[in-house]
């Protein structure tokens, strides 16, 4: 893990915001279009439900659950469809307008992972899908994580090693600010301020969470990921990286 830079948090968070606003639109389309979509949400579905085993001890059935960086709401929809309830936060105003286009019915907030504005001790799972490389203090975003849930509680985590070498200056993302957006944002100053925006390891993801108090902490490579990438490609400028599941219990 590298350590902040000189960014100031809040003009970086602001950065960050108005890239997945630009990126939202498209972003939403490529999940739910293509051959690959009905075999990704099962996919998930199958990690999450899997993962969430054994979370809420008291309770046999739904889990109130916090979907953090939920973008375009797509783990809040299908634990939504899975029977739980669920709750998505995220900072990009962008993102929430699409997740509230997708899935009127879901309950998706403004907020920052590193304070998501939920009641203490009011929550089973607080999960999450490829935001933790993106965020500038992913350990004080824990922390504020484990306030959120209830002892025996649950984060679930999926994530990549994104950019272990860098982003590439020739990588082109769809975004309604042009396809260089990406690049101009996650520059060298705001890569190396984010703490896991270039880790090479899925260990120094599982760290963030035992520096952060939890108890239990897994990971869990998913070849499966790789594997469908090889059958069906991977979203337009990225390549196939390594991905794993993070599972850490609240004390
Ligand atoms: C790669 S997208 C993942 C979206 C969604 N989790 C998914 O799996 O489709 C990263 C998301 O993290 C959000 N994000 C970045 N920083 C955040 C923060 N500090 N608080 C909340 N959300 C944040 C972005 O706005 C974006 O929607």
């Amino acid at each position: 893990m590298t350590t902040a830079t000189s960014v100031t948090t809040t003009s970086l968070q602001d950065r960050l915001d108005t890239y997945w606003s630009g990126r939202a639109v498209e972003y939403h389309a490529h999940q739910v279009s293509g051959a690959r979509a009905a075999i990704d949400r099962e996919l998930w579905t199958s990690v999450f439900t899997t993962s969430l085993e054994g979370c809420g001890v008291d309770k046999a059935g739904a889990l109130d659950i916090l979907d953090v960086g939920t973008g375009s709401g797509y783990l809040a929809s299908l634990l939504t469809d899975a029977g739980h309830h669920v709750t998505g936060v995220d900072h990009s105003p962008g993102m929430v307008a699409a997740a509230h286009a997708a899935h009127p019915d879901l309950r998706v907030l403004i907020g920052d992972a590193h304070a998501p504005g939920i009641p203490a001790s009011s929550l089973d799972a607080v999960v999450n899908r490829y935001v933790l490389w993106t965020l500038p203090d992913p350990v004080a975003a824990a922390r504020a994580w484990r306030t959120l849930l209830r002892p025996g509680g649950t984060v679930v985590a999926v994530d990549a090693t994104w950019f272990p070498h860098g982003v590439d200056p020739a990588m082109k993302v769809p975004s309604a600010d042009g396809e260089d957006a990406f690049v101009r944002t996650y520059d060298p100053a705001t890569l190396g301020a984010l703490p896991l925006g270039t880790a090479a390891s899925m260990e120094d993801f599982a760290e963030v969470f035992r520096v952060a108090g939890f108890t239990d902490v897994t990971v869990q490579s998913l070849p499966q990921v790789a594997e469908l990438d090889r059958r069906f490609g991977v979203a337009p400028g990225h390549e196939s990286r390594p991905h794993f599941v993070v599972t850490a219990r609240c004390p």
